[in-house]
């Protein structure tokens, strides 16, 4: 186990009735919240008007910032810091999911940048960007899967120019995340899937390191990985149904509050080869994670096939004899793949019709700005992630 620090401040109002208080936990950080939503759902819902009313209720002045899309863009970014510049906001209330929540962030540290650096070019585009200050923020939760409500992360997409980039920074962890799994009630089923499956890659993008003797977190994870396996197809089938609904909802923070990967390094570079499939093609993260990892395993498992090995036994329960190593892992993705698929999930780039054309550039993308390479559990260059990227056709 490698020596570790660890905090994670997100205070969690976790359960039925919790959006009532979040006019109380915002009042805590100011006078005047930036109300930041996406393309809807939290009007037809009645997420949006309870929100308000308990903004109203506790004497805020609200400003609204909706039109944040999946795979948030940054044009929104650069107009929603503005309006933080204009108003004097106090508080960045993210409303929605992970794109919603990722755009505040954005716009919580921009806003207090000064006019000599940029958002973008200065940050996302940069391999280990400092984030200095930021506005607070704060989080109604809707969907559970990109852990964003307690994470250090923020993803962006630049539109123009193709690109999908992360910061990470403690900086801009929420200070308050308030998650009701009621809200997630209408979530469509692709979109319950979608999540289920990002929620899984943060654990296994966790889970495969070399670091050795890390066994706590080791079990951690395998329990979280089991959790979303049993409770997915649980949550699809009996979509308002309260007990599934949280099971995920938890454990989608747990998964990413990075907790799970203390004294250990996780991977990665699956989440940055996806994202690169999403900023082409503006598919669902998830999606593209499904149809990702099964190949990103098959390329790597060489590297300590023993922790694949103990995966495939623990975590999907192959009995095949020990001495089998390839056998067991093998099978242990083909379990994972059909998981995707009973879920509703593609698994291959030609299930969304993505062809081989833009899979050398995508591999190139992968590395533009200051990245070397991607993924620790084995380094991967624009080779070979270009193989990676044909083994999903
Ligand atoms: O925009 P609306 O109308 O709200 O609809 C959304 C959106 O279309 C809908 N939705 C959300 N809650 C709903 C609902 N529909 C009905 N009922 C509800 N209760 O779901 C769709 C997807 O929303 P989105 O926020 O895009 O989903 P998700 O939470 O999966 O976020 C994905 C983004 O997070 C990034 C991904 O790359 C992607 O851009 N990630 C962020 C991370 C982080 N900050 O730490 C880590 C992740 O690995 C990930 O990369
Ligand atoms: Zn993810």
């Amino acid at each position: 186990m490698l020596n570790f620090s660890y905090w994670n401040p997100t205070r969690i109002n976790f359960g039925k009735g919790t959006m009532a208080e979040v006019g109380k936990e915002a009042a805590k950080w100011g006078k005047k919240v930036l109300f930041h939503f996406g393309g809807g759902s939290i009007k037809k819902n009645g997420v949006y008007d309870t929100v308000t009313a308990s903004l109203k209720a506790a004497g805020l002045e609200i400003t609204y910032l909706g039109g944040v899309v999946p795979n948030p863009h940054l044009s929104l970014v650069r107009e929603g810091i503005e309006i933080c510049k204009k108003e004097h906001i106090d508080l960045v209330l993210a409303v929605g999911g992970g794109s919603v929540i990722d755009s505040a962030k954005a716009i919580a540290f921009g806003a207090k940048l000064p006019p000599s650096e940029d958002v973008w070019y200065d940050f996302y585009m940069k391999a280990s960007p400092v984030v200095r200050d930021a506005l607070p923020i704060g989080v109604v939760l809707t969907i559970p899967a990109a852990g964003s409500e307690s994470s250090t992360g923020t993803v962006v997409t630049d539109a123009e120019h193709g690109l999908k980039r992360a910061v990470n920074s403690e900086t801009i962890v929420p200070k308050f995340a308030v998650m009701d799994p009621e809200t997630n009630y209408t979530l469509p089923a692709y979109q319950t899937a979608c999540g289920a499956t990002d929620i899984l890659a943060h654990l296994q993008e966790r889970y495969f390191t070399t670091v050795e003797h890390n066994d706590l977190s080791d079990r951690l994870i395998e329990a979280c990985m089991r959790n979303i396996i049993t409770n997915a197809p649980l949550a699809l089938e009996h979509p308002n149904d309260y007990r599934y609904r949280a099971e995920l909802m938890w454990t989608g923070t747990i998964a990413h509050n990075n907790l799970l990967d203390r004294g250990r390094i996780g991977d990665w570079a699956t989440h940055d080869i996806e994202h690169e499939l999403s900023a082409l093609y503006d598919i669902a993260h998830g999606a593209g994670l499904a149809i990702m990892f099964p190949a990103w395993m098959k390329y790597v498992y060489k590297v300590d096939i023993d922790r694949f090995v103990q995966w495939a036994v623990r975590v999907w329960d192959v009995s095949l004899p020990l001495s089998d190593k390839e056998g067991i892992v093998l099978e242990g993705i083909k379990r994972l793949e059909a998981f995707y698929k009973r879920i509703g999930m593609p698994t291959r780039l030609s299930d969304l019709k993505i062809g081989k054309d833009k899979l050398r550039f995508m591999a190139e993308n992968s590395l533009v700005g200051e990245r070397t390479h991607l993924g620790n559990f084995m380094k991967l260059y624009a080779d070979d992630v270009e193989k990676i990227y044909n083994l999903a056709l």
